[in-house]
Formats: C-alpha cells, sequence, structure tokens
C-alpha cells in the first residue's frame, strides 16, 4: 500500500483556507451517520439556527449549500435571475467579475457598475445607473473583496436597491464572521458566504439565506430553475423545516460536523467579539507593515481586517517572497489577482488564523525574506 498523505503543518495566512480549530478536525473524524439518520437531521437544524445567529437573521431559508463558495453564489443567482432579465452587478474585483459571468450564463443581461480595484464599490454610481436602468430588479455585489481587500457598504448599497424595488445578492464569503453581516438589519435579500475563511472550516460548503422577498421572487418565477442541484425548491425538500425530509443528494455529513462544531466556538467568542478580534488584529498588522516599510493598498477607511493586501516594494520580486515564506517558515501567504499580479501580497488574518502570534511571525518573516531574496 502507498503511504497515507501526511500534509505539512502550514501556517495559512494566505486569502482562504485559514487554520482550522483542532476541535473542527477532531468533530470531522466522528462516525458518519446516515444523511437522514434522526440523530443527523437534528445535528441540520441546530447548523441552521447557528447559521442564524451568524448572519444575524431569521430567515426560514437559511443552510448551507453543498459546495465551494461559488456553489453559493451560483445558488443565489440561479434562483433569483431570469433569462432575458436584466441585473446590475458591481465589480470592483475579481469575485463581482464571477458573479457577471453566472448572470451572463443564466441568459440575463448585466448591467456593470465598475470600480478601481482596491476601492469600495461607490454608493452614488449604484444610484445613476439604477436611475439609468428602472427595468432592473436586481443588484449583485461582494461585501469584503477578496482579490483586494475592499469592504463595501453592504448597508447602503442595499439601500439604494431597495430605492429602486430592487433586491440584493450580496457575497459575504470573507465577511462573514470578521466583519459585521447584519442580513436582517440591512434588508440583505439572499446572501452567500464560504465555510473556509472567518469560520476557520475546510472549504466546501457554503453557508446561504434568503429573506421572504426573494423566496417570494423565487416562487413567481416564470421559468425553471435551469439548475436542478441548486433548485432551492427542490434542496428545500430537504433542508426544510419540519421532520419530512427527503432525499435530494447525500449531504457532506463530516464536513457539516465540522461546520457545527466551528459555529459552536463562534458563538462561544460571541460574534461581537469575534469582529473586534479581527478588528484590533488587523489594525496592529498594519501599524506593524508601517514599521518595517511596507504598505496596504486600500485606505484604511475601506479597508478589510481579515485580507489585508501588502503593496509590494519596487525591485522586490513577489512571487520569491512567498517562496522563501512556505520553505523557511512554513507560511502561506496569497499573490494578488488580475490587475494587481505581481503588485500586492495578500495577507489573510481570518478566523482561527487571526491571533497576534501570527501577525509577529509574518512581519518578521516578510523583513527577512525582503532582506535575503
Ligand atoms: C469574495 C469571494 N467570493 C467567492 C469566492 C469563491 O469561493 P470558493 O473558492 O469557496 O468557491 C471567494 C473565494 O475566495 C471569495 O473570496
Amino acid at each position: 500500500m502507498q503511504n497515507s498523505f501526511n500534509p505539512p503543518e502550514r501556517v495559512l495566512m494566505g486569502p482562504g483556507p485559514s487554520n482550522i480549530h483542532p476541535q473542527v478536525l477532531k468533530a470531522m473524524s466522528r462516525s458518519t451517520v446516515g444523511h437522514l439518520d434522526p440523530s443527523f437531521i437534528d445535528l441540520m437544524d441546530q447548523i441552521k439556527e447557528l447559521l442564524k445567529y451568524t448572519f444575524l437573521t431569521e430567515n426560514e431559508v437559511t443552510f448551507p449549500v453543498s459546495g465551494p463558495g461559488s456553489v453559493g453564489m451560483e445558488t443565489c443567482l440561479v434562483n433569483l435571475v431570469e433569462p432575458g432579465s436584466k441585473v446590475v452587478v458591481c465589480i470592483n474585483g475579481v469575485f463581482g467579475g464571477r458573479m457577471k459571468s453566472i448572470i451572463e450564463r443564466c441568459g440575463a443581461n448585466p448591467v456593470v457598475v465598475e470600480e478601481e480595484w482596491g476601492k469600495a464599490v461607490n454608493p452614488e454610481k449604484l444610484d445613476n445607473t439604477l436611475k439609468a436602468n428602472p427595468d432592473v430588479r436586481l443588484v449583485a455585489f461582494v461585501h469584503a473583496e477578496t482579490s483586494t481587500g475592499a469592504l463595501s457598504d453592504a448597508k447602503l448599497l442595499t439601500e439604494i436597491a431597495h430605492n429602486y424595488d430592487c433586491l440584493t445578492v450580496v457575497d459575504t464569503v470573507t465577511s462573514l464572521g470578521g466583519t459585521p453581516v447584519k442580513v436582517d438589519e440591512w434588508g440583505l435579500d439572499a446572501v452567500y458566504s464560504g465555510s473556509q475563511k472567518c469560520l476557520s472550516c475546510p472549504p466546501g460548503l457554503s453557508p446561504v439565506t434568503f429573506n421572504n422577498r426573494a423566496i417570494e421572487v423565487i416562487k413567481n418565477r416564470s421559468t425553471v430553475v435551469q439548475s436542478w442541484f441548486m433548485d432551492l425548491n427542490l434542496v428545500m425538500g430537504y433542508w426544510g423545516s419540519g421532520s419530512k425530509r427527503s432525499y435530494h443528494h447525500t449531504a457532506p455529513i463530516n464536513a457539516l460536523y465540522g461546520l457545527h462544531e466551528a459555529l459552536l466556538l463562534l458563538k462561544e467568542e460571541g460574534i461581537e467579539n469575534a469582529w473586534n478580534r479581527h478588528a484590533d488584529n488587523g489594525k496592529e498588522f498594519c501599524t506593524k507593515l508601517n514599521e518595517i516599510g511596507l504598505n496596504p493598498l486600500v485606505p484604511e477607511n475601506e479597508r478589510l481586517s481579515q485580507l489585508i493586501s501588502v503593496t509590494v516594494p519596487d525591485g522586490v520580486d513577489e512571487a520569491k517572497v512567498r517562496g522563501y515564506l512556505l520553505d523557511k517558515y512554513d507560511l502561506e501567504i496569497g499573490a494578488g489577482l488580475g490587475s494587481l499580479t505581481g503588485k500586492v501580497w495578500r495577507v489573510g488574518l481570518m478566523g482561527y488564523s487571526s491571533n497576534k502570534k501570527n501577525i509577529q511571525l509574518c512581519i518578521n518573516a516578510l523583513k527577512d525574506a525582503i532582506e535575503n531574496t
């Protein structure tokens, strides 16, 4: 027999995944039960309640989609977008671009609100675009753009969308658990996230939540949702309420044990405390960056605490630095994407990885690497 795979012990400070709490890994190694076992149904109900706590919502339709964040993105969009419709999509980085691509594949026509990479979505531009396109009924945007580290004002963007009788689809893959995401208070209509960032779970699950306005729109669609797997009407036969649950797909059972444990840990810490921890650590990291002569790309008022793009100084080979960090320190940080390729490093301080020890490790390692590569 071949040897089992034994991964190196890395410190994960890239754009995700983050390191996983040992209790989460332990929970995932427990015995597998059937996906309709009464004990598992009970666990599913607990996960839904814990997700409501995390999203700050009373939405009944709140559950983890079986699939990574991109499947959550696609679930929100395929259910809410009808062929031939017009959808406003805000693009200030890679993930807004991914939303646009899905909207096109749904047979709809995207109207883009473009922003420079490294900046938040501009509310005035959204307002002007909606004014000019009165037939739009849906606005999609990314709350925390992981490709740049910019945080947009989800509350204000949703307020503007609602003024024009539009619903919102909001990407909270990097914000949930690390930055306030107040689904009910801000009126966000359809929201998705990912398990592998500030929730500190392995990748592969995407928490989603839909309010009644969004569910009404889905119920009144004039066309069938083109994806069988992601059609909410079908998935909710399994994830819906009540004792009558029927087979839809075989849920990733052990992964859900992990999510449950991670959400318990988050609740134990308290969601506000988790936001504050991320905010404090992000600030401290940026102060220390300045002390070694490095600068964050995003201005402080639009900067995420849990994902910081660091400008690569002139004359420094960014890929060599990342290689050095991995080889010498077992430390992973991320590269820039798209128009920021080669220009920034992306440092994640997410979930279990967001701690003082990691801040100091990363600062020391970056200083060493810049001096010695
Ligand atoms: C903002 C954002 N949206 C969507 C995704 C896609 O998530 P996944 O890679 O889990 O499919 C990511 C992943 O990094 C992300 O950062």
